[in-house]
């Protein structure tokens, strides 16, 4: 067996392969992955030197690169590659219609090409938009509300219509907000920590009651196995956490894990433009498939602080140059 994984480098999709080569050591690992800013080979210094790893430059709205990595063949690809930051997309969208919807395009016509028994297209739960009651169900209507999520809603529709038009053999997860070891210090988690650790306030936007639903990347890359191995062909899988918190409540855990006071520390800041409130989604076929998150979340959440406290050689580099003009262009004005 041989996977195509894009987008290898990240955070989740780092997490997969880690996964792979502990759990699935019959299967060989092609990771493409264009190095992005967000990419970064250490994520996967533990799997390196495996002979059943094989790493490939290159971008997935290339159709050489994707030759290329397919190489003489693979049985499955799970498509991480993607541009993720929604603050990034409300200033720059380009690179997430590119990514995203070309991208996706890129693989889906070689998959058309040639026979591949599995693709997955990881997908978010924010494709749904604003959640202000209840919970998404697969079969909810698409209302993506920003760049980000109108990206990603256009690649779950490609690999849809690509589903009913020639009949490929896909699937889609989409994940909620995922938290762990790994990710780059933009987003909620990672960024708080982080400047809590250097002694910097933390930027939250608007009232902070926002909900957001929290799924350890571990769980979530268990989950996409999951689906991969026993998903059925053509269908869409929540893979959700199960843990709604508000920001608000994030940052007070956060600020007591790294030994720091909601007065000194928090700055209330503009809120994000057109900030979804809530997402919520039920995972309820994905628990049907034998899935399920397996990290408690207050646990996985002192872990992941400690992690980052353990590990300032990882992410310390990260948080200067290209960081820190986004950092200046982001919350200067705020
Ligand atoms: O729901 C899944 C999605 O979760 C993924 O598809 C996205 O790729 C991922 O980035 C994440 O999107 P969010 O926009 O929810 O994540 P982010 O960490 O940027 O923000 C989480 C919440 O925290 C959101 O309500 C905005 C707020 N926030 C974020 C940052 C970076 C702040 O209050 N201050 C901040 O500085």
């Amino acid at each position: 067996m041989r996977y195509l994984v894009t987008g290898g480098l990240g955070f989740i999709g780092s997490a997969f392969i880690r996964l792979l080569a502990a759990e699935r050591p019959e299967v060989e690992i092609v990771n493409l992955d264009a190095m992005t800013y967000a990419a970064n080979p250490a994520n996967l210094a533990s799997i390196a030197e495996n002979p059943r790893y094989r790493f490939v430059k290159g971008d997935i709205t290339d159709p050489a690169a994707v030759t290329t990595a397919i190489g003489e063949g693979v049985d499955a690809i799970v498509n991480f590659a993607a541009e993720t930051h929604v603050d990034r997309s409300i200033l720059d969208p380009e690179a997430f219609l590119r990514t995203d919807i070309l991208g996706t395009h890129t693989l889906l016509e070689a998959l058309r090409e040639r026979r591949i028994a599995r693709y997955l297209q990881v997908s978010t739960d924010e494709v749904y938009g604003d959640v202000e009651s209840g919970e998404s169900l697969e079969s909810s209507p698409l209302r993506p509300r920003s760049p980000y999520s109108a990206s990603k809603a256009g690649g779950d529709l490609q690999v849809l219509a690509y589903r009913t038009t020639y009949g490929l053999p896909v699937l889609i997860t989409r994940g909620s907000n995922t938290y762990g070891p790994y990710q780059y210090p933009e987003k909620l988690i990672p960024l708080f920590v982080t400047n809590l650790i250097d002694d910097q306030s933390v930027p939250v936007y608007g009232d902070g009651l926002q909900i957001r639903d929290w799924l350890h990347v571990e769980d979530h890359a268990r989950g996409i196995l999951c689906v991969l191995e026993r998903g059925e062909l053509g269908e869409v899988y929540n893979i959700g956490g199960g843990n709604p918190r508000t920001n608000l409540d994030i940052t007070h855990r956060l600020l007591a894990g790294c030994g720091r006071s909601f007065e000194s520390h928090v700055r209330h800041v503009a809120d994000r433009e057109g900030h979804d409130r809530r997402y919520a989604i039920s995972s309820a076929k994905a628990h049907a498939l034998g899935w399920r998150p397996e990290i408690e979340f207050e646990r996985g959440l002192e872990a992941t602080i400690a992690w980052y406290r353990e590990h300032e050689s990882w992410w310390r580099p990260l948080k200067s140059g290209e960081f820190l003009a986004y950092y200046q262009r982001q919350y200067a004005h705020r």
